[in-house]
């Protein structure tokens, strides 16, 4: 019978998952080979792996993770370049402060050679970055006060550059490698109507009007049934299309309370709900979910992916299939 990435290719869609090459078995490999057509380093890519002592770069396990891809006609998207998270013990004791006293100077340099340096290693094998990931507040309670209508969160980097770091970030990504797309990425942003979502557009506006090269927004879509309204995630994706961006689902998983048939059946008709909005939508070009088996999981209690723990298809892997 035929694949997901059959069908994808079809519709011109990518149709992706969150690979952790030390989480999965052959049996995953194959698989994740077989029926997705984008893979994305569920960790491999961060800078804690990259860049583990300062100006020294690793690049076996990602290398791995970009070969398995190649060797299997599957595209690479990146994830990701400048976080809070997973980022090395030599830049900040946990990714939030600026404990190491960087200036604004040094932080900028540190950022760039990282940026620039992963950039052109992956060049020609990796298509598009998550250049900032994360990088709203999760109160946007300050809206009312600030005339952007946005609170970034404080991190290592926003504390040591300012909250133009965003903006260097993407600068210095596109001068590194012209040719691939640049993802601002987050999460809580993805219907319209919440706080946060305002925050994200009114980030986005604020950078296209500074002329910052930006191709595209990332909407994580970590959910759990009942999270999803599908009006307001389409009029987000449509909002990003009028301004000229791309707007895709970068971590999509579908938590459900427990593993009882009426709540498979549920997440099952979320995941197809989605999947119909990116197929309806043509500045969503991928579709990504963040992991292939339930126990692998980030969210391994809440069972929240296509594939069981014993990598057996589930109601919502059907689901995705026939909407696309
Ligand atoms: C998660 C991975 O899935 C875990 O394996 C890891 O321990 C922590 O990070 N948002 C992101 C992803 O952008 O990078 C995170 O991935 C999940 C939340």
């Amino acid at each position: 019978s035929k694949t997901l990435r059959y069908y994808a290719e079809k519709n011109g869609k990518m149709i992706g998952m969150a690979f952790c090459t030390y989480k999965g078995l052959d049996s995953d490999r194959s698989e994740a080979a077989r029926q997705f057509n984008m893979m994305v380093a569920e960790n491999e890519m961060k800078m804690d792996v990259l860049q583990p002592s300062q100006g020294s770069f690793s690049w076996g396990a990602a290398d791995g993770l970009v070969s398995l891809a190649k060797n299997n006609n599957m595209t690479v998207r990146g994830h990701c370049l400048v976080w809070h998270t997973q980022q090395p013990a030599w830049l900040s004791s946990d990714g939030k402060k600026n404990d190491k006293g960087w200036t604004r100077q040094q932080a900028l340099d540190i950022m760039k050679n990282h940026i620039t340096t992963v950039l052109q290693h992956f060049k020609g094998k990796v298509t598009e970055w998550d250049v900032v990931n994360e990088c709203l507040d999760d109160d946007q309670s300050i809206i009312r006060t600030n005339p952007e209508g946005y609170k970034l969160r404080p991190t290592v980097w926003q504390q040591a550059i300012g909250d133009d770091y965003i903006d260097s970030a993407f600068v210095y990504a596109r001068r590194a490698d012209p040719d691939i797309q640049l993802y601002l990425n987050d999460y809580d942003v993805e219907m319209q109507g919440k706080a946060k979502a305002v925050a994200f557009s009114n980030l986005v506006k604020r950078l296209q009007s500074k002329r910052i090269p930006l191709d595209g927004v990332g909407l994580q879509c970590h959910f759990s049934i009942g999270d999803v309204d599908s009006v307001k995630l389409e009029k987000t994706i449509r909002l990003f299309g009028e301004a000229g961006l791309k707007c895709i689902i970068t971590e999509l998983d579908m938590g459900v309370p427990s593993t009882t048939t009426a709540n498979l059946e549920e997440q099952a008709r979320n995941y197809r709900m989605i999947t119909d909005i990116v197929l309806n939508n043509d500045n969503c070009p991928n579709l990504v979910v963040w992991g292939i088996k339930d126990n692998d999981s980030w969210r391994s209690n809440s069972n929240p992916l296509l594939y069981n723990s014993g990598l057996g298809k589930k109601k919502a892997w059907y689901a995705v299939r026939s909407a696309l």
